[in-house]
C-alpha cells in the first residue's frame, strides 16, 4: 500500500476503497474467482462487495469471460455501431419497462448527468429535485447531500462546486411526500426533474413507501417533469424488468449501470422515445463518447443479462430474503440493537430496531466504530464487506447457501 500512496491520491482510484471509514489498511487484490476474491498475499475472501454490486454473476464467470475473450480477438474498440450494441439495447428496451431507446455511456456518473441535461432540453427548465442521502455519480450538479462516499465528507458536498450549480439542485428528505408536494407545488413551473434511486441503496438500503412513490408519478405527470430512475444499483439486480417493475411505478428516464457490464465500466440512459429524441444526432442536447458502446463491454454485459433468467433471480430473492429474516430473528430475540434491511440481494445493516426511511434515520442508525469492529471481525473470518457503513453489501447468483450460512453466523456471534 505504501507503493501505491506514493502514486495515487490516498492510494485509491475511488475514495470509499480507502477504508478510512474503517481503519487499517486497504487490501490489494490480485484475483477474483466465483464468490472469491484473492489478495497479494494469497488469502481468500468471500466477496459481498462484488465491485460495488456490478457481478451479480460473481467473478469471472465462465460465459462472461468467454465472451469477453471470443470479443477482443476480434478487435477491442471500432468507434462505430456494432451488432453486440444493437442487441444488449434491444435486450434492454423489451425488458425495462420504461425504455424505448437508449443511450449507452462508460460510466453511471455519465448515464445521471446525461440524463439530468436531457430533461433540462426537453422541459426547457433549470431546477432538479433529488433526496438527501441518494448517490448518483460525482458529477457536479448532482452532488449535494449525497450518500455513499460523500456521507463520509465533512461537508453536505464536494468542495470545488461553483454555488451557481448547486443553487438549482433542490435536495429533500427521502419517503416525505409532503415535502416533495410542496416543492412541486410551489416550483414547478422551473422544475426539470425529479431524480431519485427508486430503491436507494447508497444510505444502506431503503424500501420507498408505495404512497411516496404514486404521488411522485402523479406530480411529476400532472407537471410535466421528467422523472429519472437511477437504478445504476437496483437495475437488473432483482428482475429483468428493474425495480420499475417490482414497483409498479414508471419513470420517465432510466439510468442503468454496473451489471449491463458485466464488470467492465459502463453506464446507459433510455426512456420515452419522445424524450430520446431530443438527444444530439436527432435533437439538440449534445452528449458523446470514444468508447460509448464499446463490444467487448456489450459482450461481456450480454453474456451477464443472457445468464439472468428467471430461475436464477427466484432462487438469489428467496436465498437472501431468507438469509435476512433468520438474521433478524436471532437479533431480536437476543435484543441487539441492530438488523439488516434489504431489497433482495442488495442488504445493509443497521444498528438500530426500528426501520429507516430517509436520511436521517441512516445516520442516526449508523455507527462507525460499530461497523468497524464488524468489517474488520468479518474480515478475520475471511469476509470481505463494503469498506464503509451506509453502504450496500451484495449476494451473487453465485454464493451458495454453505457461503450464506457462514455469513450468518459470523453476523451473529459478533453482534450479539
Ligand atoms: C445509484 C448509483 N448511481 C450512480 C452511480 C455512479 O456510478 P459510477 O460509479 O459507475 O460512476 C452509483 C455508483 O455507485 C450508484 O450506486
Amino acid at each position: 500500500m505504501d507503493l501505491a500512496q506514493k502514486v495515487m491520491v490516498g492510494g485509491v482510484n475511488s475514495p470509499v476503497r480507502a477504508f478510512k471509514a474503517v481503519g487499517g489498511n486497504p487490501l490489494i487484490m490480485e484475483r477474483g474467482q466465483g464468490t472469491k476474491l484473492f489478495d497479494t498475499n494469497g488469502r481468500a475472501y468471500t466477496d459481498y462487495c462484488l465491485s460495488w454490486g456490478a457481478l451479480i454473476l460473481g467473478h469471472a464467470h465462465q460465459e462472461v469471460v468467454k465472451a469477453v475473450q471470443n470479443a477482443a480477438k476480434k478487435g477491442i474498440s471500432y468507434g462505430t455501431t456494432t451488432k453486440p450494441e444493437i442487441e444488449i439495447a434491444q435486450f434492454i428496451a423489451k425488458h425495462v419497462p420504461s425504455v424505448d431507446m437508449v443511450r449507452f455511456v462508460n460510466s453511471g456518473t455519465e448515464a445521471t448527468m446525461s440524463a439530468v441535461r436531457l430533461a433540462r432540453g426537453f422541459t426547457k427548465r433549470d431546477k432538479i429535485i433529488k433526496f438527501d442521502g441518494c448517490y448518483h455519480g460525482h458529477s457536479d450538479d448532482l452532488l449535494a447531500m449525497a450518500g455513499s462516499g460523500v456521507a463520509s465528507l465533512p461537508a453536505s458536498s464536494s468542495q470545488g462546486i461553483p454555488n451557481a450549480h448547486i443553487q438549482n439542485t433542490l435536495s429533500l428528505p427521502f419517503n416525505d411526500a409532503q415535502a416533495l408536494t410542496n416543492t412541486i407545488e410551489r416550483h414547478h413551473a422551473e422544475i426539470a426533474c425529479v431524480i431519485l434511486e427508486p430503491v436507494p441503496g447508497n444510505m444502506g438500503v431503503i424500501n420507498p413507501k408505495e404512497d411516496f412513490l404514486k404521488n411522485l408519478r402523479a406530480l411529476t405527470k400532472k407537471y410535466k417533469i421528467v422523472l429519472i430512475f437511477d437504478e445504476v444499483m437496483s437495475g437488473f439486480r432483482t428482475n429483468l424488468g428493474c425495480a420499475q417493475a417490482d414497483l409498479g411505478i414508471i419513470p420517465d428516464i432510466t439510468c442503468l449501470g454496473k451489471i449491463i457490464g458485466g464488470g467492465f465500466p459502463v453506464g446507459a440512459y433510455g426512456g420515452r422515445a419522445d424524450i430520446m429524441k431530443h438527444l444530439a444526432p436527432l435533437g439538440g442536447v449534445y452528449q458523446a463518447g470514444t468508447f460509448s458502446g464499446n463490444p467487448v463491454v456489450m459482450q461481456a454485459g450480454l453474456a451477464t443479462l443472457k445468464n439472468l433468467t428467471p430461475s436464477a433471480y427466484n432462487k438469489l430473492n428467496k436465498a437472501c430474503d431468507d438469509f435476512v429474516s433468520r438474521t433478524n430473528n436471532i437479533l431480536k430475540t437476543a435484543n441487539a440493537q441492530a438488523h439488516l434491511a434489504n431489497y433482495k440481494s442488495m442488504i445493509s445493516i443497521r444498528f438500530c430496531t426500528k426501520p429507516v426511511y430517509n436520511y436521517v434515520d441512516a445516520q442516526n442508525a449508523s455507527s462507525g466504530k460499530k461497523y468497524a469492529e464488524l468489517f474488520h471481525y468479518l474480515l478475520r473470518q475471511g469476509i470481505y464487506w463494503p469498506p464503509a457503513d451506509l453502504e450496500s453489501f451484495f449476494v451473487s447468483a453465485q454464493h451458495t447457501a454453505k457461503d450464506l450460512n457462514h455469513l450468518f453466523d459470523q453476523i451473529i456471534v459478533s453482534l450479539q
